[in-house]
C-alpha cells in the first residue's frame, strides 16, 4: 500500500476529495444598532457587522468566488412574537436589500424567531409550549419579507413541522416562484451551537428537545428530509457535520436533491481552540465533503480558501 504514498505527486494524483470555493456559503451576522464591526466572543476571526461595513466582507467572498452568504440577523429589540423577525425594515430585510443594491452575490437568508424572540425559542409559545401551526405562519411571513428583499433562497431553521410546505405556498403566492428554499432539515437538538446562540444574543431558558432532532435517532433525520423534500426544498441540509458525518453520508446515498452540511459554531470554535494545528480545520472540512455533502456551510471557508496551497499534499 505505501507505494500509494510515496511522494506528494503520487498523493495528490490519487486524491478523491478536493475542496473548491464553490463548495462553501460563508455564514455573516448582522447586528443591528452598532456602527462599526465587533469581534464575536468565541468565534475566532468572525465578526457581527454593521450596515456599514457590510461591503468588505461580501467582497472579500466574492474576489474568492465563495459562490453565497447566510445572513443571520441579531435584532435590538426581542419581543414574544419575534415581530422584529418578519419587520419589512427588520436588520435582515434592510442587509438584504442593500446588498443587492450593490452586488449580484447570492444571498440566503436564516429563517427563524429564535433571534427575535425574548424567550429564545425558535417558534411561538402558548401556555408553556411551542404552538407550531401558529409558528408556521410567522415563519411563511417572516420567509416572504426576506423574499421581497431579494433573497435568493430562504432557509427555515425552526424545525417546526410543514415548514417548508407552508412557506413554499406563501412565496407562490406572492409571485415569488423565483425564490429557493433551502431547508435546516436535518437539524439535531445539539451542544455545538453554544457559541452561536452567544452571538445571537439569545435568551433562551430550558433547551429545543421538543422541535429539533434527538441525536439518538438518526432515523428520524431521513424521514425529516424525505418530508422537506416532498414539501419543496430546493437544498437541504444535516447540522452539525462532524458528529453526523453517517447522516450526511446516508443522506447523499438516499436522494438526489443537493445536500448542504453545515459546521456548527461549537465544531469552528473547538478546531480553532489552539490545540489543533492549523490543518484540522481542512481536514474536517475534507470529511464532510468526503461524506457525501454538495454545500458546505462553514465560518472557515475564507480562511480555507485563502490559504488552500498550504493544505495540498
Ligand atoms: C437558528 C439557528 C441556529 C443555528 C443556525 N440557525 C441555532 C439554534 O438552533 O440554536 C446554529 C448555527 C451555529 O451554531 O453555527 N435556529
Amino acid at each position: 500500500m505505501r507505494r500509494l504514498r510515496s511522494n506528494g505527486y503520487i498523493r495528490g494524483l490519487l486524491s478523491e476529495v478536493s475542496l473548491s470555493c464553490d463548495d462553501f456559503i460563508y455564514p455573516i451576522f448582522v447586528r443591528e444598532g452598532i456602527k462599526k464591526k465587533k469581534p464575536i466572543k468565541g468565534l475566532p476571526g468572525q465578526f457581527h457587522y454593521s450596515l456599514n461595513d457590510l461591503d468588505e466582507i461580501l467582497e472579500r467572498c466574492e474576489s474568492l468566488k465563495i459562490p453565497a452568504v447566510l445572513l443571520f440577523g441579531v435584532p435590538k429589540r426581542k419581543d414574544s412574537a419575534g415581530s422584529s423577525a418578519y419587520d419589512k425594515n427588520g436588520i435582515v430585510q434592510r442587509a438584504i436589500r442593500q446588498i443587492k443594491e450593490s452586488s449580484n452575490l447570492p444571498v440566503f437568508s436564516d429563517v427563524c424567531l429564535c433571534q427575535y424572540t425574548s424567550h429564545g425559542h425558535c417558534g411561538l409559545l402558548s401556555d408553556g409550549a411551542i404552538d407550531n401551526d401558529k409558528t408556521l405562519d410567522l415563519l411563511a411571513r417572516a420567509a416572504l419579507s426576506h423574499a421581497r428583499a431579494g433573497a435568493n433562497f430562504v432557509c427555515p431553521s425552526a424545525m417546526m413541522d410543514g415548514q417548508v410546505a407552508s412557506i413554499r405556498e406563501a412565496l407562490d403566492s406572492n409571485s415569488l416562484k423565483d425564490t429557493g428554499i433551502m431547508s435546516y432539515s436535518a437539524k439535531f437538538a445539539s451542544s455545538f451551537y453554544s457559541p452561536f446562540r452567544e452571538a445571537v444574543l439569545s435568551s433562551l431558558k430550558g433547551d429545543r428537545s421538543t422541535y429539533q432532532l434527538d441525536f439518538h435517532s438518526g432515523s428520524q433525520a431521513l424521514k425529516e428530509i424525505e418530508l422537506d423534500i416532498k414539501e419543496g426544498a430546493d437544498i437541504v441540509m444535516v447540522k452539525p457535520a462532524l458528529p453526523y458525518l453517517d447522516i450526511i453520508s446516508q443522506a447523499s446515498k438516499n436522494f438526489d436533491t443537493p445536500l448542504a452540511a453545515y459546521q456548527v459554531s461549537g465544531e469552528y470554535a473547538l478546531l480553532k481552540s489552539g490545540i489543533l494545528d492549523k490543518q484540522a480545520l481542512y481536514e474536517s472540512l475534507i470529511a464532510i465533503k468526503r461524506a457525501g455533502a454538495n454545500i458546505i456551510i462553514s465560518y472557515g471557508a475564507i480562511e480555507v480558501m485563502e490559504g488552500l496551497d498550504d493544505y495540498r499534499h
